[in-house]
């Protein structure tokens, strides 16, 4: 019998972090690889344009399992997952958990197979914002708490860990799914409908995205956010690329600026289209600032910390948290032409799912 792997994913971001990963399995099944591996999406995003567009887009294979738990508190999502997978696992009981990332379907997933006795491998482990009013931040840290084999994106996530303790032979280097996915994609990015009927020109319109409860939850707040990035883009038309929870406060503001163009949540092609032809990306993303980074397109995080310093180091990121004259400063530099040029990060090479493979290779569990 093949061991069996878990690979476990529930949002928008994980599918683009595991795409990677699912293909080199596929192109491993075919030699002498000693695994069989399961899908098991929880179902932490299930809109069509936030789910199943990715996993056609990129190539997934159906999922295996759809434990189809849905929206809900921080508490209850988190539960809820935890019970489903829980009872999956009784069913039928994997040897090694993957997990991506930092959502709430990763340190469920973790938290169950671990009191399980199933080996955990964490992907993109280590990053710290230090940031605890986020959920991603508690989810990072209770989850590389029980990871049994880390791989990380940076050499600094891999000191993060090192220096909280775990020891150096459970902590892999290997660099970057999502540039992986990014870098197989590339030449597949695909003009949206929308982009000539709204007038847009290639580096001539700022993209929106926002997504982070702090940002997006208030709609005075947002509604600040909109008029501020408005009177500092110069008469450049602005698309915003809304996401649901990002949807709920808008329809509760009465005007949304018209320079401000609105569209729904964009499939993975479609969206890096849109981020690869832009003259700057405003966003609250982290994944975002990374592909900004490694597709040389000036980005601003309207957040006040991030996990992911090498955006910012040697990337074309920026952190204008919720300063309106950060914001606006920025984006003048942006509009004159005199922005920093990325450098894409070490291992950010379009290999590291093969690197994760060789190492899955070599463990036990
Ligand atoms: C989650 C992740 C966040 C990640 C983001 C990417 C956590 C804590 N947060 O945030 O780190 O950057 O995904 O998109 O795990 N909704 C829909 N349809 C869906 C999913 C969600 O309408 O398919 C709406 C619901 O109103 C839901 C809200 O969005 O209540 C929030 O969804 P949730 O998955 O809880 O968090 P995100 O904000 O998407």
């Amino acid at each position: 019998m093949l061991d069996l792997i878990d690979i476990v994913v529930g949002t928008r971001p994980n599918f683009v972090k595991a795409a990677a990963l699912i293909h080199e399995l596929n192109r491993k099944k075919k030699g002498l690889w000693k695994f069989n591996y399961r899908i098991v999406h929880t179902g932490q995003h299930y809109d069509d344009n936030l789910s199943n567009v990715f996993f056609s887009q990129l190539g997934i294979p159906e999922p295996d399992v759809n434990l189809s738990v849905g929206s809900g508190s921080q508490a209850k999502q988190t539960a809820d997952i935890m019970v489903a997978y829980e009872n999956l696992l009784f069913e039928k009981k994997s040897s090694l958990c993957v997990v991506f990332g930092d959502v709430n379907s990763t340190v469920a997933a973790a938290l169950v197979a671990k009191k399980m006795l199933i080996k955990v491998a964490h992907i993109e482990a280590g990053i710290r914002s230090r940031d605890q009013t986020m959920p991603e931040e508690i989810n990072r840290i209770v989850t590389d708490s029980i990871t049994d084999y880390f791989f990380t994106t940076t050499e600094q996530a891999s000191t993060n860990l090192r220096e909280s303790g775990v020891a150096a032979d459970r902590v892999f280097f290997v660099g970057n799914t999502m540039i992986d996915t990014l870098l197989t994609n590339v030449a597949r990015f695909s003009k949206p409908v929308f982009f000539d009927s709204l007038k847009l020109l290639e580096k001539k319109y700022i993209l929106l995205t926002l997504h982070r409860p702090a940002n997006v939850d208030d709609p005075i707040k947002l509604a600040k956010i909109l008029n501020t990035i408005m009177q500092a883009a110069n008469g450049i038309p602005i698309l915003f690329v809304v996401h649901p929870r990002t949807r709920h406060t808008i329809n509760s503001i009465s005007t949304v600026p018209s320079a401000i163009k609105m569209v729904e949540a964009q499939p993975y092609l479609n969206f890096n289209f849109l981020l690869k032809n832009a003259h700057v990306v405003i966003s609250d993303s982290g994944g975002v600032s990374e592909e900004a980074t490694v597709l040389d397109v000036p980005c601003l995080t309207m957040r006040n910390s991030t996990e992911r310093p090498e955006t910012v180091v040697q990337g074309t990121n920026e952190l204008v948290g919720d300063d309106e004259g950060a914001l606006i400063d920025a984006l003048h530099k942006i509009h004159s032409g005199n922005w920093k040029s990325g450098v894409v990060p070490k291992l950010w090479d379009g290999k590291a799912a093969k690197r994760i493979c060789e190492i899955l290779e070599t463990l036990k569990f």
